[in-house]
């Protein structure tokens, strides 16, 4: 499937149900068939010591088990997270349990971390990496569903997954695994955070938060990274609450909204961490990037690297090339001569 030929598919992807539509693509870009950018525009972002070749990342959730990345790093992603990887096998919830909505370009989801458990993620990523060393590849973690040491579990899959990872990713936003959240209080992050720091090492760890945060708690987490000295945050997972623009079904199900409903919020969550970091600490943003506005909104408000997911689902693998190409012109417009000299520049 190239680019063209995903225009033709796309009726057909959105006849099937969500969670079917996403496997079909995942079987694409494993088998090479979803395209292949072609020359992308000069947009390098110099973070942690490396530079990436432009700032736009595929967020956690698409490919969970690392099954798909070579085929992913081939639409023009500056760098991936695979993941959410647990240290076990499990289910996630009964299906049906992914959502979209054309109209909104939302997405409802409450998955609860379905996945092959951290043995098998270890042997598929290793094979992805073979075709393609180059790949900037985070790794989100995440705990069992039945998990009673969520400490312990965290210290163990980072220890596991470490050898593999550009950085780390410790995810405790997902509205899906009960509990999980309760993890982003301050007492429980502090603790989380000195654990995780014995087996850390040098490698570059983030966590990601959710949008539904209230400020002090935001305030705290922000505190908290810097005193760590986490390599950064990323805001923000999907929310709870129930924006306006989703279809009103959707009100009385569970699950986390994503997609273009989450924009404000998630940028409104982005800002106030810039803010109060005062900069200091590095930003990724993600959450309704639909197009290069969206993307360059971020960058903007304060994220030094981006991620998509529900963009993907209602715009397809050329999602990422058409956002690039806005961004050059959007930064070439306001007089910016890079990326880096954009961040921020709506939080003075
Ligand atoms: C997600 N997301 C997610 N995040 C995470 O840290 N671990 C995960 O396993 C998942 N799984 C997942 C599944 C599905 C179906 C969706 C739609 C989303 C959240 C995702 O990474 C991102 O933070 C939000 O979706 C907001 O970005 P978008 O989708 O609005 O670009």
């Amino acid at each position: 499937m190239t680019f063209d030929t995903y225009k033709l598919m796309r009726p057909l992807l959105m006849a099937l149900p969500a969670e079917a539509a996403h496997h079909a693509a995942l079987l694409a870009l494993r088998a090479g068939l979803a395209g292949k950018a072609p020359v992308l525009p000069q947009l390098p972002v110099t973070l942690w010591g490396r530079t990436f070749a432009n700032p736009l990342g595929l967020a956690a959730g698409f490919d969970k088990d690392a099954v798909a990345l070579h085929g992913l790093s081939k639409l023009g992603f500056g760098f991936l997270e695979a993941g959410t990887v647990t240290l076990r096998a499990q289910e996630g919830n009964p299906r049906p349990r992914v959502f979209r909505d054309t109209k909104t370009h939302s997405v409802l989801n409450r998955m609860g971390f379905p996945g092959g458990g951290v043995d098998n993620f270890l042997i598929n990523i290793e094979k992805q990496r073979q075709c393609n060393p180059q790949m900037i590849v985070g790794i989100n973690i995440g705990i069992n569903k039945d998990s009673s040491t969520p400490r312990e579990d965290y210290a163990e899959i980072l220890g596991r997954v470490l050898p593999q990872a550009d950085y780390i990713t410790v995810n405790i936003s997902s509205p899906n695994t009960p509990g999980l959240r309760d993890l982003q209080r301050a007492k429980a992050l502090d603790d989380l955070l000195a654990s995780l720091a014995l087996v850390r090492g040098a490698k570059h760890l983030l966590v990601k938060v959710s949008p539904d945060m209230a400020l002090e708690e935001l305030n705290d987490v922000v505190a908290l990274a810097l005193q760590h000295q986490l390599s950064g945050l990323i805001l923000t997972n999907t929310t709870i609450t129930r924006p306006e623009n989703i279809p009103a079904v959707w009100r009385a199900e569970k699950g986390g909204v994503s997609g273009a409903p989450l924009r404000g919020l998630s940028t409104a969550m982005l800002k106030q961490a810039f803010k109060i970091s005062g900069g200091k600490l590095p930003l990724i943003g993600v959450g309704g990037i639909m197009n290069a506005d969206d993307a360059y909104e971020k960058i903007r408000a304060g994220a030094s690297l981006l991620q998509v997911y529900s963009g993907l689902v209602f715009h397809g693998p050329s999602l990422v090339v058409d956002i690039l190409h806005g961004l050059e012109k959007l930064l070439a417009r306001d007089g910016f001569s890079s990326v880096a000299s954009a961040i921020g520049a709506d939080c003075q």
